[in-house]
């Protein structure tokens, strides 16, 4: 409830009683000319259903109750009402007679609703909350029987007109199909937005015909029948045209994206976000940036992402539902999911997959993807690796090309890197698996038991070199001649006929160990 301030006839103000405020939103139609499964409000616009950001646009007005009327595809319309706006109504209209006929089964479900009832078309995402806010303003201010949004437009072409008499003063509204030429080239447009008096917008609907071209109950036409019953009746112009903008086609969404896309990048750039080609760069507007961030081109930032202050985001990155730290840096990455700390670096080409976790200065580099995975502060996995089902403590390196082979077939299993550890390149750590603090593992490894802190595990073939091989099995080809030319030892052997490859031979040993290279990478 709120107290809202009322100029009297005699120039002084008064704090009213507060205002019993009821909300309408119309989500019935089909919206044929999508051409959709999809019912059309629950078509994605930046963040949220275009019906999502018609409620949004109503929050700050405080309703006391919102009233969403749904018919068309009213299942999957309330299961997202359900999700988005739980204390929101839906109220069935099971045949779409009409935006009138709507409102009057709107209020038919809430019979005790006084004050004001603001009635919204369900399909224009782009009305800001502070229009919408002006407009029950100046409806409440003025003690008007119904206050309807305007704005004027170059192409009215489809929309209803306001007709105005020679004073200026609402007459009433004509939709495109029933008007006269003359009404026609009228380009003041109903915006779909309307406050209303409930109790003079209950009696209106009880006369409302459906003499019109096509037979349904207008919700327009409440104006001229208030009009002729001598109650005042208000227009309130839109500042911005785009506001009141509907769709009723893919083709209009994708304008209306636009629209929306340079409005959410206009408002970054002013509030101290660097965004280096606007036209290529798409922020939900459930999404926030902190001051000094770099967004470069084609990049997608969607969801509940938020990115923090001088973070470099792009060119060509994807983030879903992703937090980046102050001072990250994301280049050429999908992430969903994730959460990135403040000064860590990923990509260029890394795909973090949901519970990706890099503490502060942790890096996963390039041609990585990581699932479930918790990377300590300062470590590192610079490049060509999948790391799922991780924890990995601090400072620790992941050698170029290592497999964290989580799945075994039935069941994911867990792998453990502890803090400082150095793994060897091309290693497959086969989880469920742990590797202790300080420990190192040889190139090439397939790690299959836990690794103790400090140890250097080593799990693979033992090297053979079968001394002049190439001469022998090759010759004749560069590769011999080289060999040959190099000294390649077995050359003598070679010449020998009947000489094998010696492949039964083996060290005598028996052993291998790492030399003084174990192939880790930094
Ligand atoms: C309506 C207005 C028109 C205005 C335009 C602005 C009327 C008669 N005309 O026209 O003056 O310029 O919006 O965008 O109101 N709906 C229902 N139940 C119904 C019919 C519609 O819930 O039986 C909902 C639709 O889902 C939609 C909204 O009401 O969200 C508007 O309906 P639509 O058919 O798009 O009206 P317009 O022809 O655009
Ligand atoms: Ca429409």
């Amino acid at each position: 409830m709120r107290r809202q301030t009322a100029s009297r006839p005699d120039g002084s103000s008064s704090v009213s009683q507060p205002r019993a405020r009821t909300v309408v939103v119309l989500a019935a139609g089909e919206g044929k000319r999508m051409k959709s499964a999809l019912p059309k409000v629950l078509h994605p616009l930046l963040g949220r259903t275009l019906v999502g950001h018609v409620l949004a646009a109503t929050g700050s007005l405080g309703a006391d109750r919102t009233v969403v009327v749904v018919g068309h595809g009213a299942d999957r319309v309330e299961a997202h009402l359900a999700g988005i706006a739980p204390a929101a109504t839906p109220v069935l209209q099971a045949e779409q007679n009409g935006t009138g006929h709507a409102v009057r089964i709107a209020l038919a479900a809430v019979p005790e609703t006084a004050g004001s009832v603001v009635v919204i078309n369900g399909d224009v995402p782009l009305l800001r909350s502070e229009t919408v806010d002006q407009l029950v303003a100046a409806h409440e201010a003025a003690g008007a029987a119904a206050t309807v949004l305007a704005a004027a437009v170059d192409n009215p072409a489809g929309l209803g007109r306001i007709v105005r008499d020679h004073a200026g003063r609402l007459e009433r509204i004509v939709e495109e199909r029933d008007a006269t030429p003359e009404q026609r080239a009228i380009r003041e447009i109903n915006a779909g937005s309307y406050v209303f008096d409930a109790a003079r917008l209950r009696a209106a609907l009880g006369k409302l015909s459906t003499d019109n071209d096509q037979g349904e109950e207008y919700l327009t036409d409440v104006f001229g029948l208030l009009v002729d019953a001598g109650e005042p009746v208000g227009v309130h112009v839109a500042d911005d045209a785009t506001e009141t903008l509907g769709c009723n086609d893919r083709y209009e969404l994708a304008g209306l994206r636009r629209l929306l896309r340079d409005r959410v990048n206009e408002r970054w750039m002013r509030s101290g976000v660097t965004i280096l080609d606007p036209a290529t760069t798409w922020i939900d507007v459930t999404v926030t940036v902190e001051r000094d961030a770099v967004i470069d081109q084609n990049t997608q930032l969607l969801g509940t992402t938020t990115i923090g202050a001088e973070a470099t985001v792009g060119p060509d990155t994807t983030l879903i539902d992703t937090a980046v730290g102050a001072g990250a840096t994301v280049l050429r990455t999908h992430a969903v999911g994730a959460e990135i700390g403040p000064e860590a670096s990923v990509g260029p080409y890394a795909y973090l997959r949901p519970d990706t976790r890099l503490a502060r200065k942790a890096k996963v580099g390039t041609f990585v993807e990581t699932k479930k995975a918790t990377i300590g502060e300062g470590s590192k996995i610079p490049h060509l690796s999948y790391v799922g089902d991780a924890t990995i403590g601090e400072q620790s390196n992941i050698g170029a090309a290592t497999v964290f082979v989580n799945y075994d077939g039935v069941a994911k299993h867990h792998t453990t890197i502890g803090s400082h550890a150095r793994t060897g390149a091309d290693n497959m750590f086969v989880a469920p698996v742990e590797v202790g603090d300080g420990a190192y593992t040889a190139a090439g490894s397939v790690i299959i038991q836990d690794v103790p802190p400090g140890a250097m595990a080593v799990a693979r073939g033992q090297q053979r070199n079968v001394d002049g091989w190439v001469l022998r099995k090759r010759a004749g080809t560069a590769a011999a001649d080289a060999a040959r030319r190099a000294g390649a030892a077995g050359a003598e052997a070679a010449r020998r006929p009947g000489a094998d490859d010696g492949g039964a031979v083996d060290r005598a040993d028996g052993t291998v160990g790492p030399g003084a290279d174990d192939g880790a990478t930094e």
